[in-house]
């Protein structure tokens, strides 16, 4: 494999520049083109949809999840909604669907090897995608078992499903919150399959670092994040919820980026996470795959972003991070791959600070008097002939709400000695 992209920009001169960047990553014994993965879902359910997927430029396809479970395999329609008509922009709900249609057997003869064949096509790496029956160790190893001998490159074990667990017991995400479980399931289908094996972990877990820990003790070879949570909604027209006649659904969206960040860093910071991590959540642009590379990510993945505005998302977004790495200098992912994971402090460890420590300056030739920072909750300051001043300092808590508000960045949070603590 070509493990650089060379591209040849045209110069205003009409002359052809010619730049090199590598966005290729290896990990597993795997080498993926570009960082830029379609994760398990509707968008790779089939040889067509993961075909799209490789055209669109993804680096590798995770299909949708297969399982032996016979009630996850029927769902109620709708199944996949958005609420941007209720003014969530950037948000999917995806339930009942929770599974491919094909029973194991008839996805591991018919299905995956045509999925296998696509990817190789376009040098991309195909990931099978499977959940066993709950805590049934035999049942993940035949699924794993099947996939493999029908020529599965990669498995991803899906420890994460938001709702499969109403249906059929330690299943997705009630697996995915025991260590134990989660160890004991990842260390059975390691024994038993050659094939390098990922766990994909449950946003629904707020101590996740140690199940990836757990998985990385048993032997996965990288750790995916995340799914999402379950949500509902209520439609007040209808005087309903929304999405009916499913209750409960998987919800997630660019909201959803935050909290998988933070998420991210904690697993990237255990120690005992010794095996690479791809994923995140939320991801609509470049700017927000590289923020999980910055934290550590080897590579990201994508899918209610993909379903909202196509499958040429993906090139969009290896464009995107081509131009960040040319613009900054940077030749090689691996230069700033968890990068600024050190500057990332435990609350223990913050500066005691007292009212008064730090409090807030206004660049008066800056600001335009737009009033947005009149809303300070201590009265700090006022409009007076058309611009924002601290009238009352004594009073600034030195929180930052105001500077975070300003659009003109006239503002800054400045320590006694002058330092400036934090500015835009
Ligand atoms: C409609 C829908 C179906 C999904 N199906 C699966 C699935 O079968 N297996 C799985 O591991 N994740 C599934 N996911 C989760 C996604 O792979 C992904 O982890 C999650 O949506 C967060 O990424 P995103 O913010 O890019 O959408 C599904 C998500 C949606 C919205």
């Amino acid at each position: 494999m070509n493990t650089f992209t060379t591209r040849f920009v045209p110069l205003q001169s009409g002359r052809m520049e010619q730049k090199m960047s590598d966005i290729s990553v290896r990990f597993a014994g795997l080498e993926f083109k570009n960082p830029v993965f379609a994760s398990s879902g509707p968008i790779s359910d089939s040889p067509d949809t993961v075909e799209k997927c490789c055209k669109g430029g993804a680096g590798a396809v995770i299909c949708k999840t297969v399982t032996p479970i016979p009630q996850l395999r029927v769902y109620p329609r709708p199944h996949d909604l958005s609420l941007e008509k209720f003014g969530l922009d950037r948000t999917g709900l995806g339930c009942g669907k929770l599974f491919a249609d094909e029973a194991p057997e008839i996805w591991a003869k018919e299905v995956l090897p045509r999925c296998v064949e696509v990817c190789a096509k376009y040098d991309v790496v195909f990931i099978q995608s499977i959940l066993g029956d709950g805590k049934n160790i035999d049942s993940w190893i035949s699924l794993a078992q099947m996939m493999e001998e029908n020529g599965a490159p990669a498995l991803e074990l899906n420890f994460s499903c938001p709702h499969s667990s109403a249906v059929a017991q330690m299943t997705g995400a009630q697996l995915g919150m025991d260590p134990v479980a989660a160890h004991d399931v990842a260390a059975a289908v390691r024994k038993h399959v050659k094939i390098p094996i990922f766990t994909k972990m449950t946003s629904r877990c707020e101590d996740v670092d140690q199940v990836a820990a757990a998985c990385a003790a048993a032997g996965a070879d990288g750790i995916s994040v995340f799914n999402n949570p379950v949500g509902l909604w209520v439609d007040l027209e209808n005087l309903s919820y929304f999405g009916q006649p499913a209750s409960a659904w998987g919800y997630g969206g660019a909201f959803m980026q935050p909290m998988a960040l933070y998420k991210t860093a904690k697993v990237h910071q255990n120690p005992n996470v010794t095996v690479p991590v791809y994923g995140g959540t939320g991801i609509w642009n470049a700017d927000d795959a590289l923020r999980f590379i910055l934290l550590g990510n080897h590579a990201v993945q994508l899918q209610i972003a993909v379903m909202e505005l196509g499958y040429d998302l993906f090139k969009q977004i290896t464009d995107g991070i081509e131009q960040y790495m040319d613009r900054k200098g940077i030749a090689d992912l691996a230069e700033i791959r968890g990068s600024i994971l050190p500057k990332l402090v435990s609350n223990r460890d913050l500066p005691p600070d007292k009212k008064g420590d730090v409090v807030i300056s206004i660049d008066e030739e800056r600001c335009i008097g737009c009033e947005r920072c009149k809303c300070c909750m201590w009265g700090v300051i006022e409009i007076q002939n058309g611009l924002a001043k601290a009238v009352n300092i004594d009073r600034c808590h030195g929180c930052g709400w105001c500077m975070s508000l300003c659009e003109q960045n006239a503002m800054r949070v400045i320590e006694k000695s002058g330092e400036v603590r934090m500015q835009f």
